[in-house]
């Protein structure tokens, strides 16, 4: 039996359908499939300050866009993170500002951001990692006393509801993520103003959509407000994301019980230790990572979930480990202390809707082999 790391699931047959539908109609692009679900995502995020996007990453750059955040400013992300949270910090012409991680929760580290802040940070990206959603109160508490803005990453945990203390909150809608359009994310803001900027430049800076442009009278005729971008969300990706948002919170309940069947397995080994939750937020259970406290260990558990063909991966590379970020800005691996620890010892095993529990039991029965070394 294989195991894939990952399968995008939660598609019924109303899904296939509205799709065939969708292809059948011929409105490919943003059209009346992104109204329908930026009506449930309305509802769910209870915000009327959504907008649909192609991806997160490009939710990030726009909320920089937005913010004005450029030439010398100073941004603090975690370096535990995927590589577009530092990007679009890098292409706005900012400075990215690494923060190491907790040791327990994974997420980004509060009293490191507190020493990272200097007179020069306009922002900080807060990351919520494989679900679980960083310290917000604590990381707002000291933003807003020095008037720094929070841009929260959360393409992982959609449903946290850590966005309440961010001023813009972005999620992904990428392949494997909790809720999916192939590629897709969207974003919602706390304040009005900064909504009416960014909403026309999702579409070049149109100042009508163009499901408008096509259904109203005088209908070949727009204008453009503002120089924007190519943003928008096709109707073909939204339109796989409806019942996944309406049924979102019963596939919770799945993941959750997936995530305990995973703990009850793997916590029998004293040398597996699972991500601390974030009690004042919910574990949306994204990623299954899990911590090998034996040096060298993880590598060997790697290559027995291969030749048992069972996928893993590893979430995240550091960010100074890429070629790109040592050419560029030369951070110091040993200014990260417990990122350096973590990667050497974390491994994400396979977590997604329709994993069957046999499959945990397999891993779990993989994982039992080691346990006679040590
Ligand atoms: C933490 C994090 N931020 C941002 C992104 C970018 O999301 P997208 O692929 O939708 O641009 C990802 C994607 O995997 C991610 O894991």
């Amino acid at each position: 039996m294989k195991i894939p790391f990952y399968r995008p699931a939660g598609f019924s047959v109303p899904d296939y359908f509205r799709f065939y539908q969708t292809l059948r109609k011929g409105w490919l692009t943003s059209g009346p499939q992104n109204q329908r679900l930026k009506v449930l995502l309305e509802e769910y995020l209870n915000s009327s300050r959504i907008i649909t996007l192609n991806s997160a990453t490009s939710g990030l750059k726009l909320a920089l866009h937005v913010k004005k955040i450029g030439k010398g400013d100073e941004v603090i992300l975690p370096v535990n993170t995927f590589f577009s949270t530092l990007e679009v910090v890098h292409q706005a012409g900012a400075i990215p500002v690494l923060a190491d991680i907790d040791p327990d929760t994974w997420t980004i580290s509060t009293e490191e951001i507190r020493r990272k802040i200097t007179q020069k940070t306009r922002a900080i990206i807060p990351v919520n990692f494989a679900g679980n959603a960083p310290d917000m109160e604590k990381i707002f508490s000291f933003a807003k006393e020095k008037q720094i803005l929070i841009i929260y990453d959360n393409a992982h945990g959609i449903g946290d509801r850590a966005e309440q203390f961010a001023d813009i909150t972005v999620f992904s809608f990428y392949a494997t993520k909790n809720i999916t359009t192939g590629e897709g994310g969207a974003m919602i803001f706390a304040n009005e103003e900064d909504y009416r900027k960014a909403e026309p430049l999702v579409l070049h800076g149109m100042d009508k959509k163009s499901w408008n442009r096509y259904q109203k009278s005088n209908h070949w005729k727009y204008d453009i407000l503002d120089a924007g971008f190519k943003y928008n969300l096709p109707d073909v990706n939204a339109v796989l994301a409806l019942s996944q948002v309406k049924y979102y919170e019963q596939n919770l309940v799945r993941r959750e019980s997936l995530y305990k069947l995973y703990k009850t397995e793997l916590e029998k080994f004293s040398w597996v230790r699972f991500q601390r939750d974030n009690p004042d937020f919910r574990n949306v259970h994204h990623l299954l990572p899990v911590w090998i406290e034996n040096d060298g260990i993880r590598d060997k558990i790697m290559d027995a979930l291969e030749n048992a063909g069972i996928g893993y991966s590893l979430h995240f590379i550091p960010l100074y480990e890429f070629s790109f970020v040592k050419k560029k800005y030369r951070f110091l691996e040993k200014n990260f202390p417990v990122m350096r620890e973590y990667y050497k010892n974390i491994i994400s095993l396979p977590f997604y809707l329709d994993l069957k529990k046999s499959a945990i039991r397999k891993i779990s029965d993989i994982f039992s082999k080691f346990d006679a070394f040590l």
